[in-house]
């Protein structure tokens, strides 16, 4: 695999992004091995919980790539959104726990991966948001629902249209991750936590999984569905390319005045 690792710690395993001089961005190679990854069937291979994580100590997954996306048609993007949708669809319905050990900045795709693991872990110096507004577009991986359901509509609202991230301090105040750690101790923690959960029953624990989700998911296809067209539309705007142009030229962006 080239931008992902896989180590397994006896029922444990764990994933780890690794695109760290794009602060492990996903761009479509990254998200399809992905795909593929998650698609393979880890409990057939021994794998009672999986921990995401990314490589190095400064980001999870700063979200979908920017310069990567800036030179994709809207329908391009279109095939873009549906793959880190189905993505993150994969990790919500795995049969097995799984846990993000956000490390660092979890921003945009990176976020709405973490959101569609069971649990969030952070470490301290954590940074979580959906920044995609100040970039012109919205988020297109779930973000606008599965951040609404796990925070409420207007805490959800607050991070989305400010696109301002939060430190892990207040996110785990507002119950958007389960704990914080020191990032030293992140890993260690989570490996803690997936450990207490392989001693429990299998079958106990997919189906109190598929309890929750099963109370929490209805609403979700068709409302992520019309996220992706939305997403896809704000694509095409002169903004959204003033937007992602000032990122790649390192520079603020100046918007139109008038939606
Ligand atoms: N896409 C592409 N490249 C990225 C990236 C991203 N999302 N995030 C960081 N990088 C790259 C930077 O361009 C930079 O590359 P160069 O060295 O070649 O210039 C490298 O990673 C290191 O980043 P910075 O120099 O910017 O580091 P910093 O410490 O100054 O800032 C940061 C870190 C605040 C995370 C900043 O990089 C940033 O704002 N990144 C973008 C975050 C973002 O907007 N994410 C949402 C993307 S849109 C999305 O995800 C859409 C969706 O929902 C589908």
């Amino acid at each position: 695999m080239e931008y992902l690792s896989f180590e397994k710690r006896e029922a444990v395993g764990l994933l780890t992004m690794r695109r760290p001089e794009a602060l492990n961005a996903l761009h479509q190679a990254s998200l399809e091995e992905l795909n593929r990854f998650l698609s393979a069937g880890l409990q057939a291979e021994g794998i009672q919980v999986l921990i995401l994580t990314g490589a190095g100590d400064r980001a999870f997954i700063a979200g979908a790539d920017i310069k990567a996306m800036n030179g994709l048609s809207s329908l391009e993007m279109l095939d873009f959104l549906d793959l880190g949708q189905r993505v993150a669809w994969l990790l919500e319905r795995q049969d097995i726990a799984t846990i993000a050990a956000v490390n660092g900045y979890a921003l945009g795709g990176g976020l709405e991966l973490a959101l569609a693991c069971d649990l969030i872990y952070a470490s301290q110096n954590a940074l979580l948001g959906l920044p995609e507004v100040t970039l012109g577009l919205i988020p297109g991986f779930g973000g606008t629902q599965r951040l609404a359901r796990a925070i409420g509509t207007r805490r959800a609202k607050e991070m989305i249209l400010s696109g301002k991230p939060i430190s892990a301090q207040e996110a785990w105040q507002i119950g958007l991750v389960n704990r914080v750690f020191p990032p030293q101790d992140l890993i260690p923690a989570a490996m803690a936590l997936a450990e207490q959960i392989t001693r429990n029953s299998p079958i106990a624990v997919r189906e109190a999984k598929r309890a929750v989700n099963f109370g929490a998911i209805p609403g979700l296809q068709e409302a992520m569905e019309l996220e992706k067209q939305i997403c896809a539309v704000t694509f095409g705007t002169e903004d959204r390319r003033e937007g992602m142009a000032a990122f790649i030229e390192k520079r603020k962006p100046s918007f139109s005045k008038r939606g």
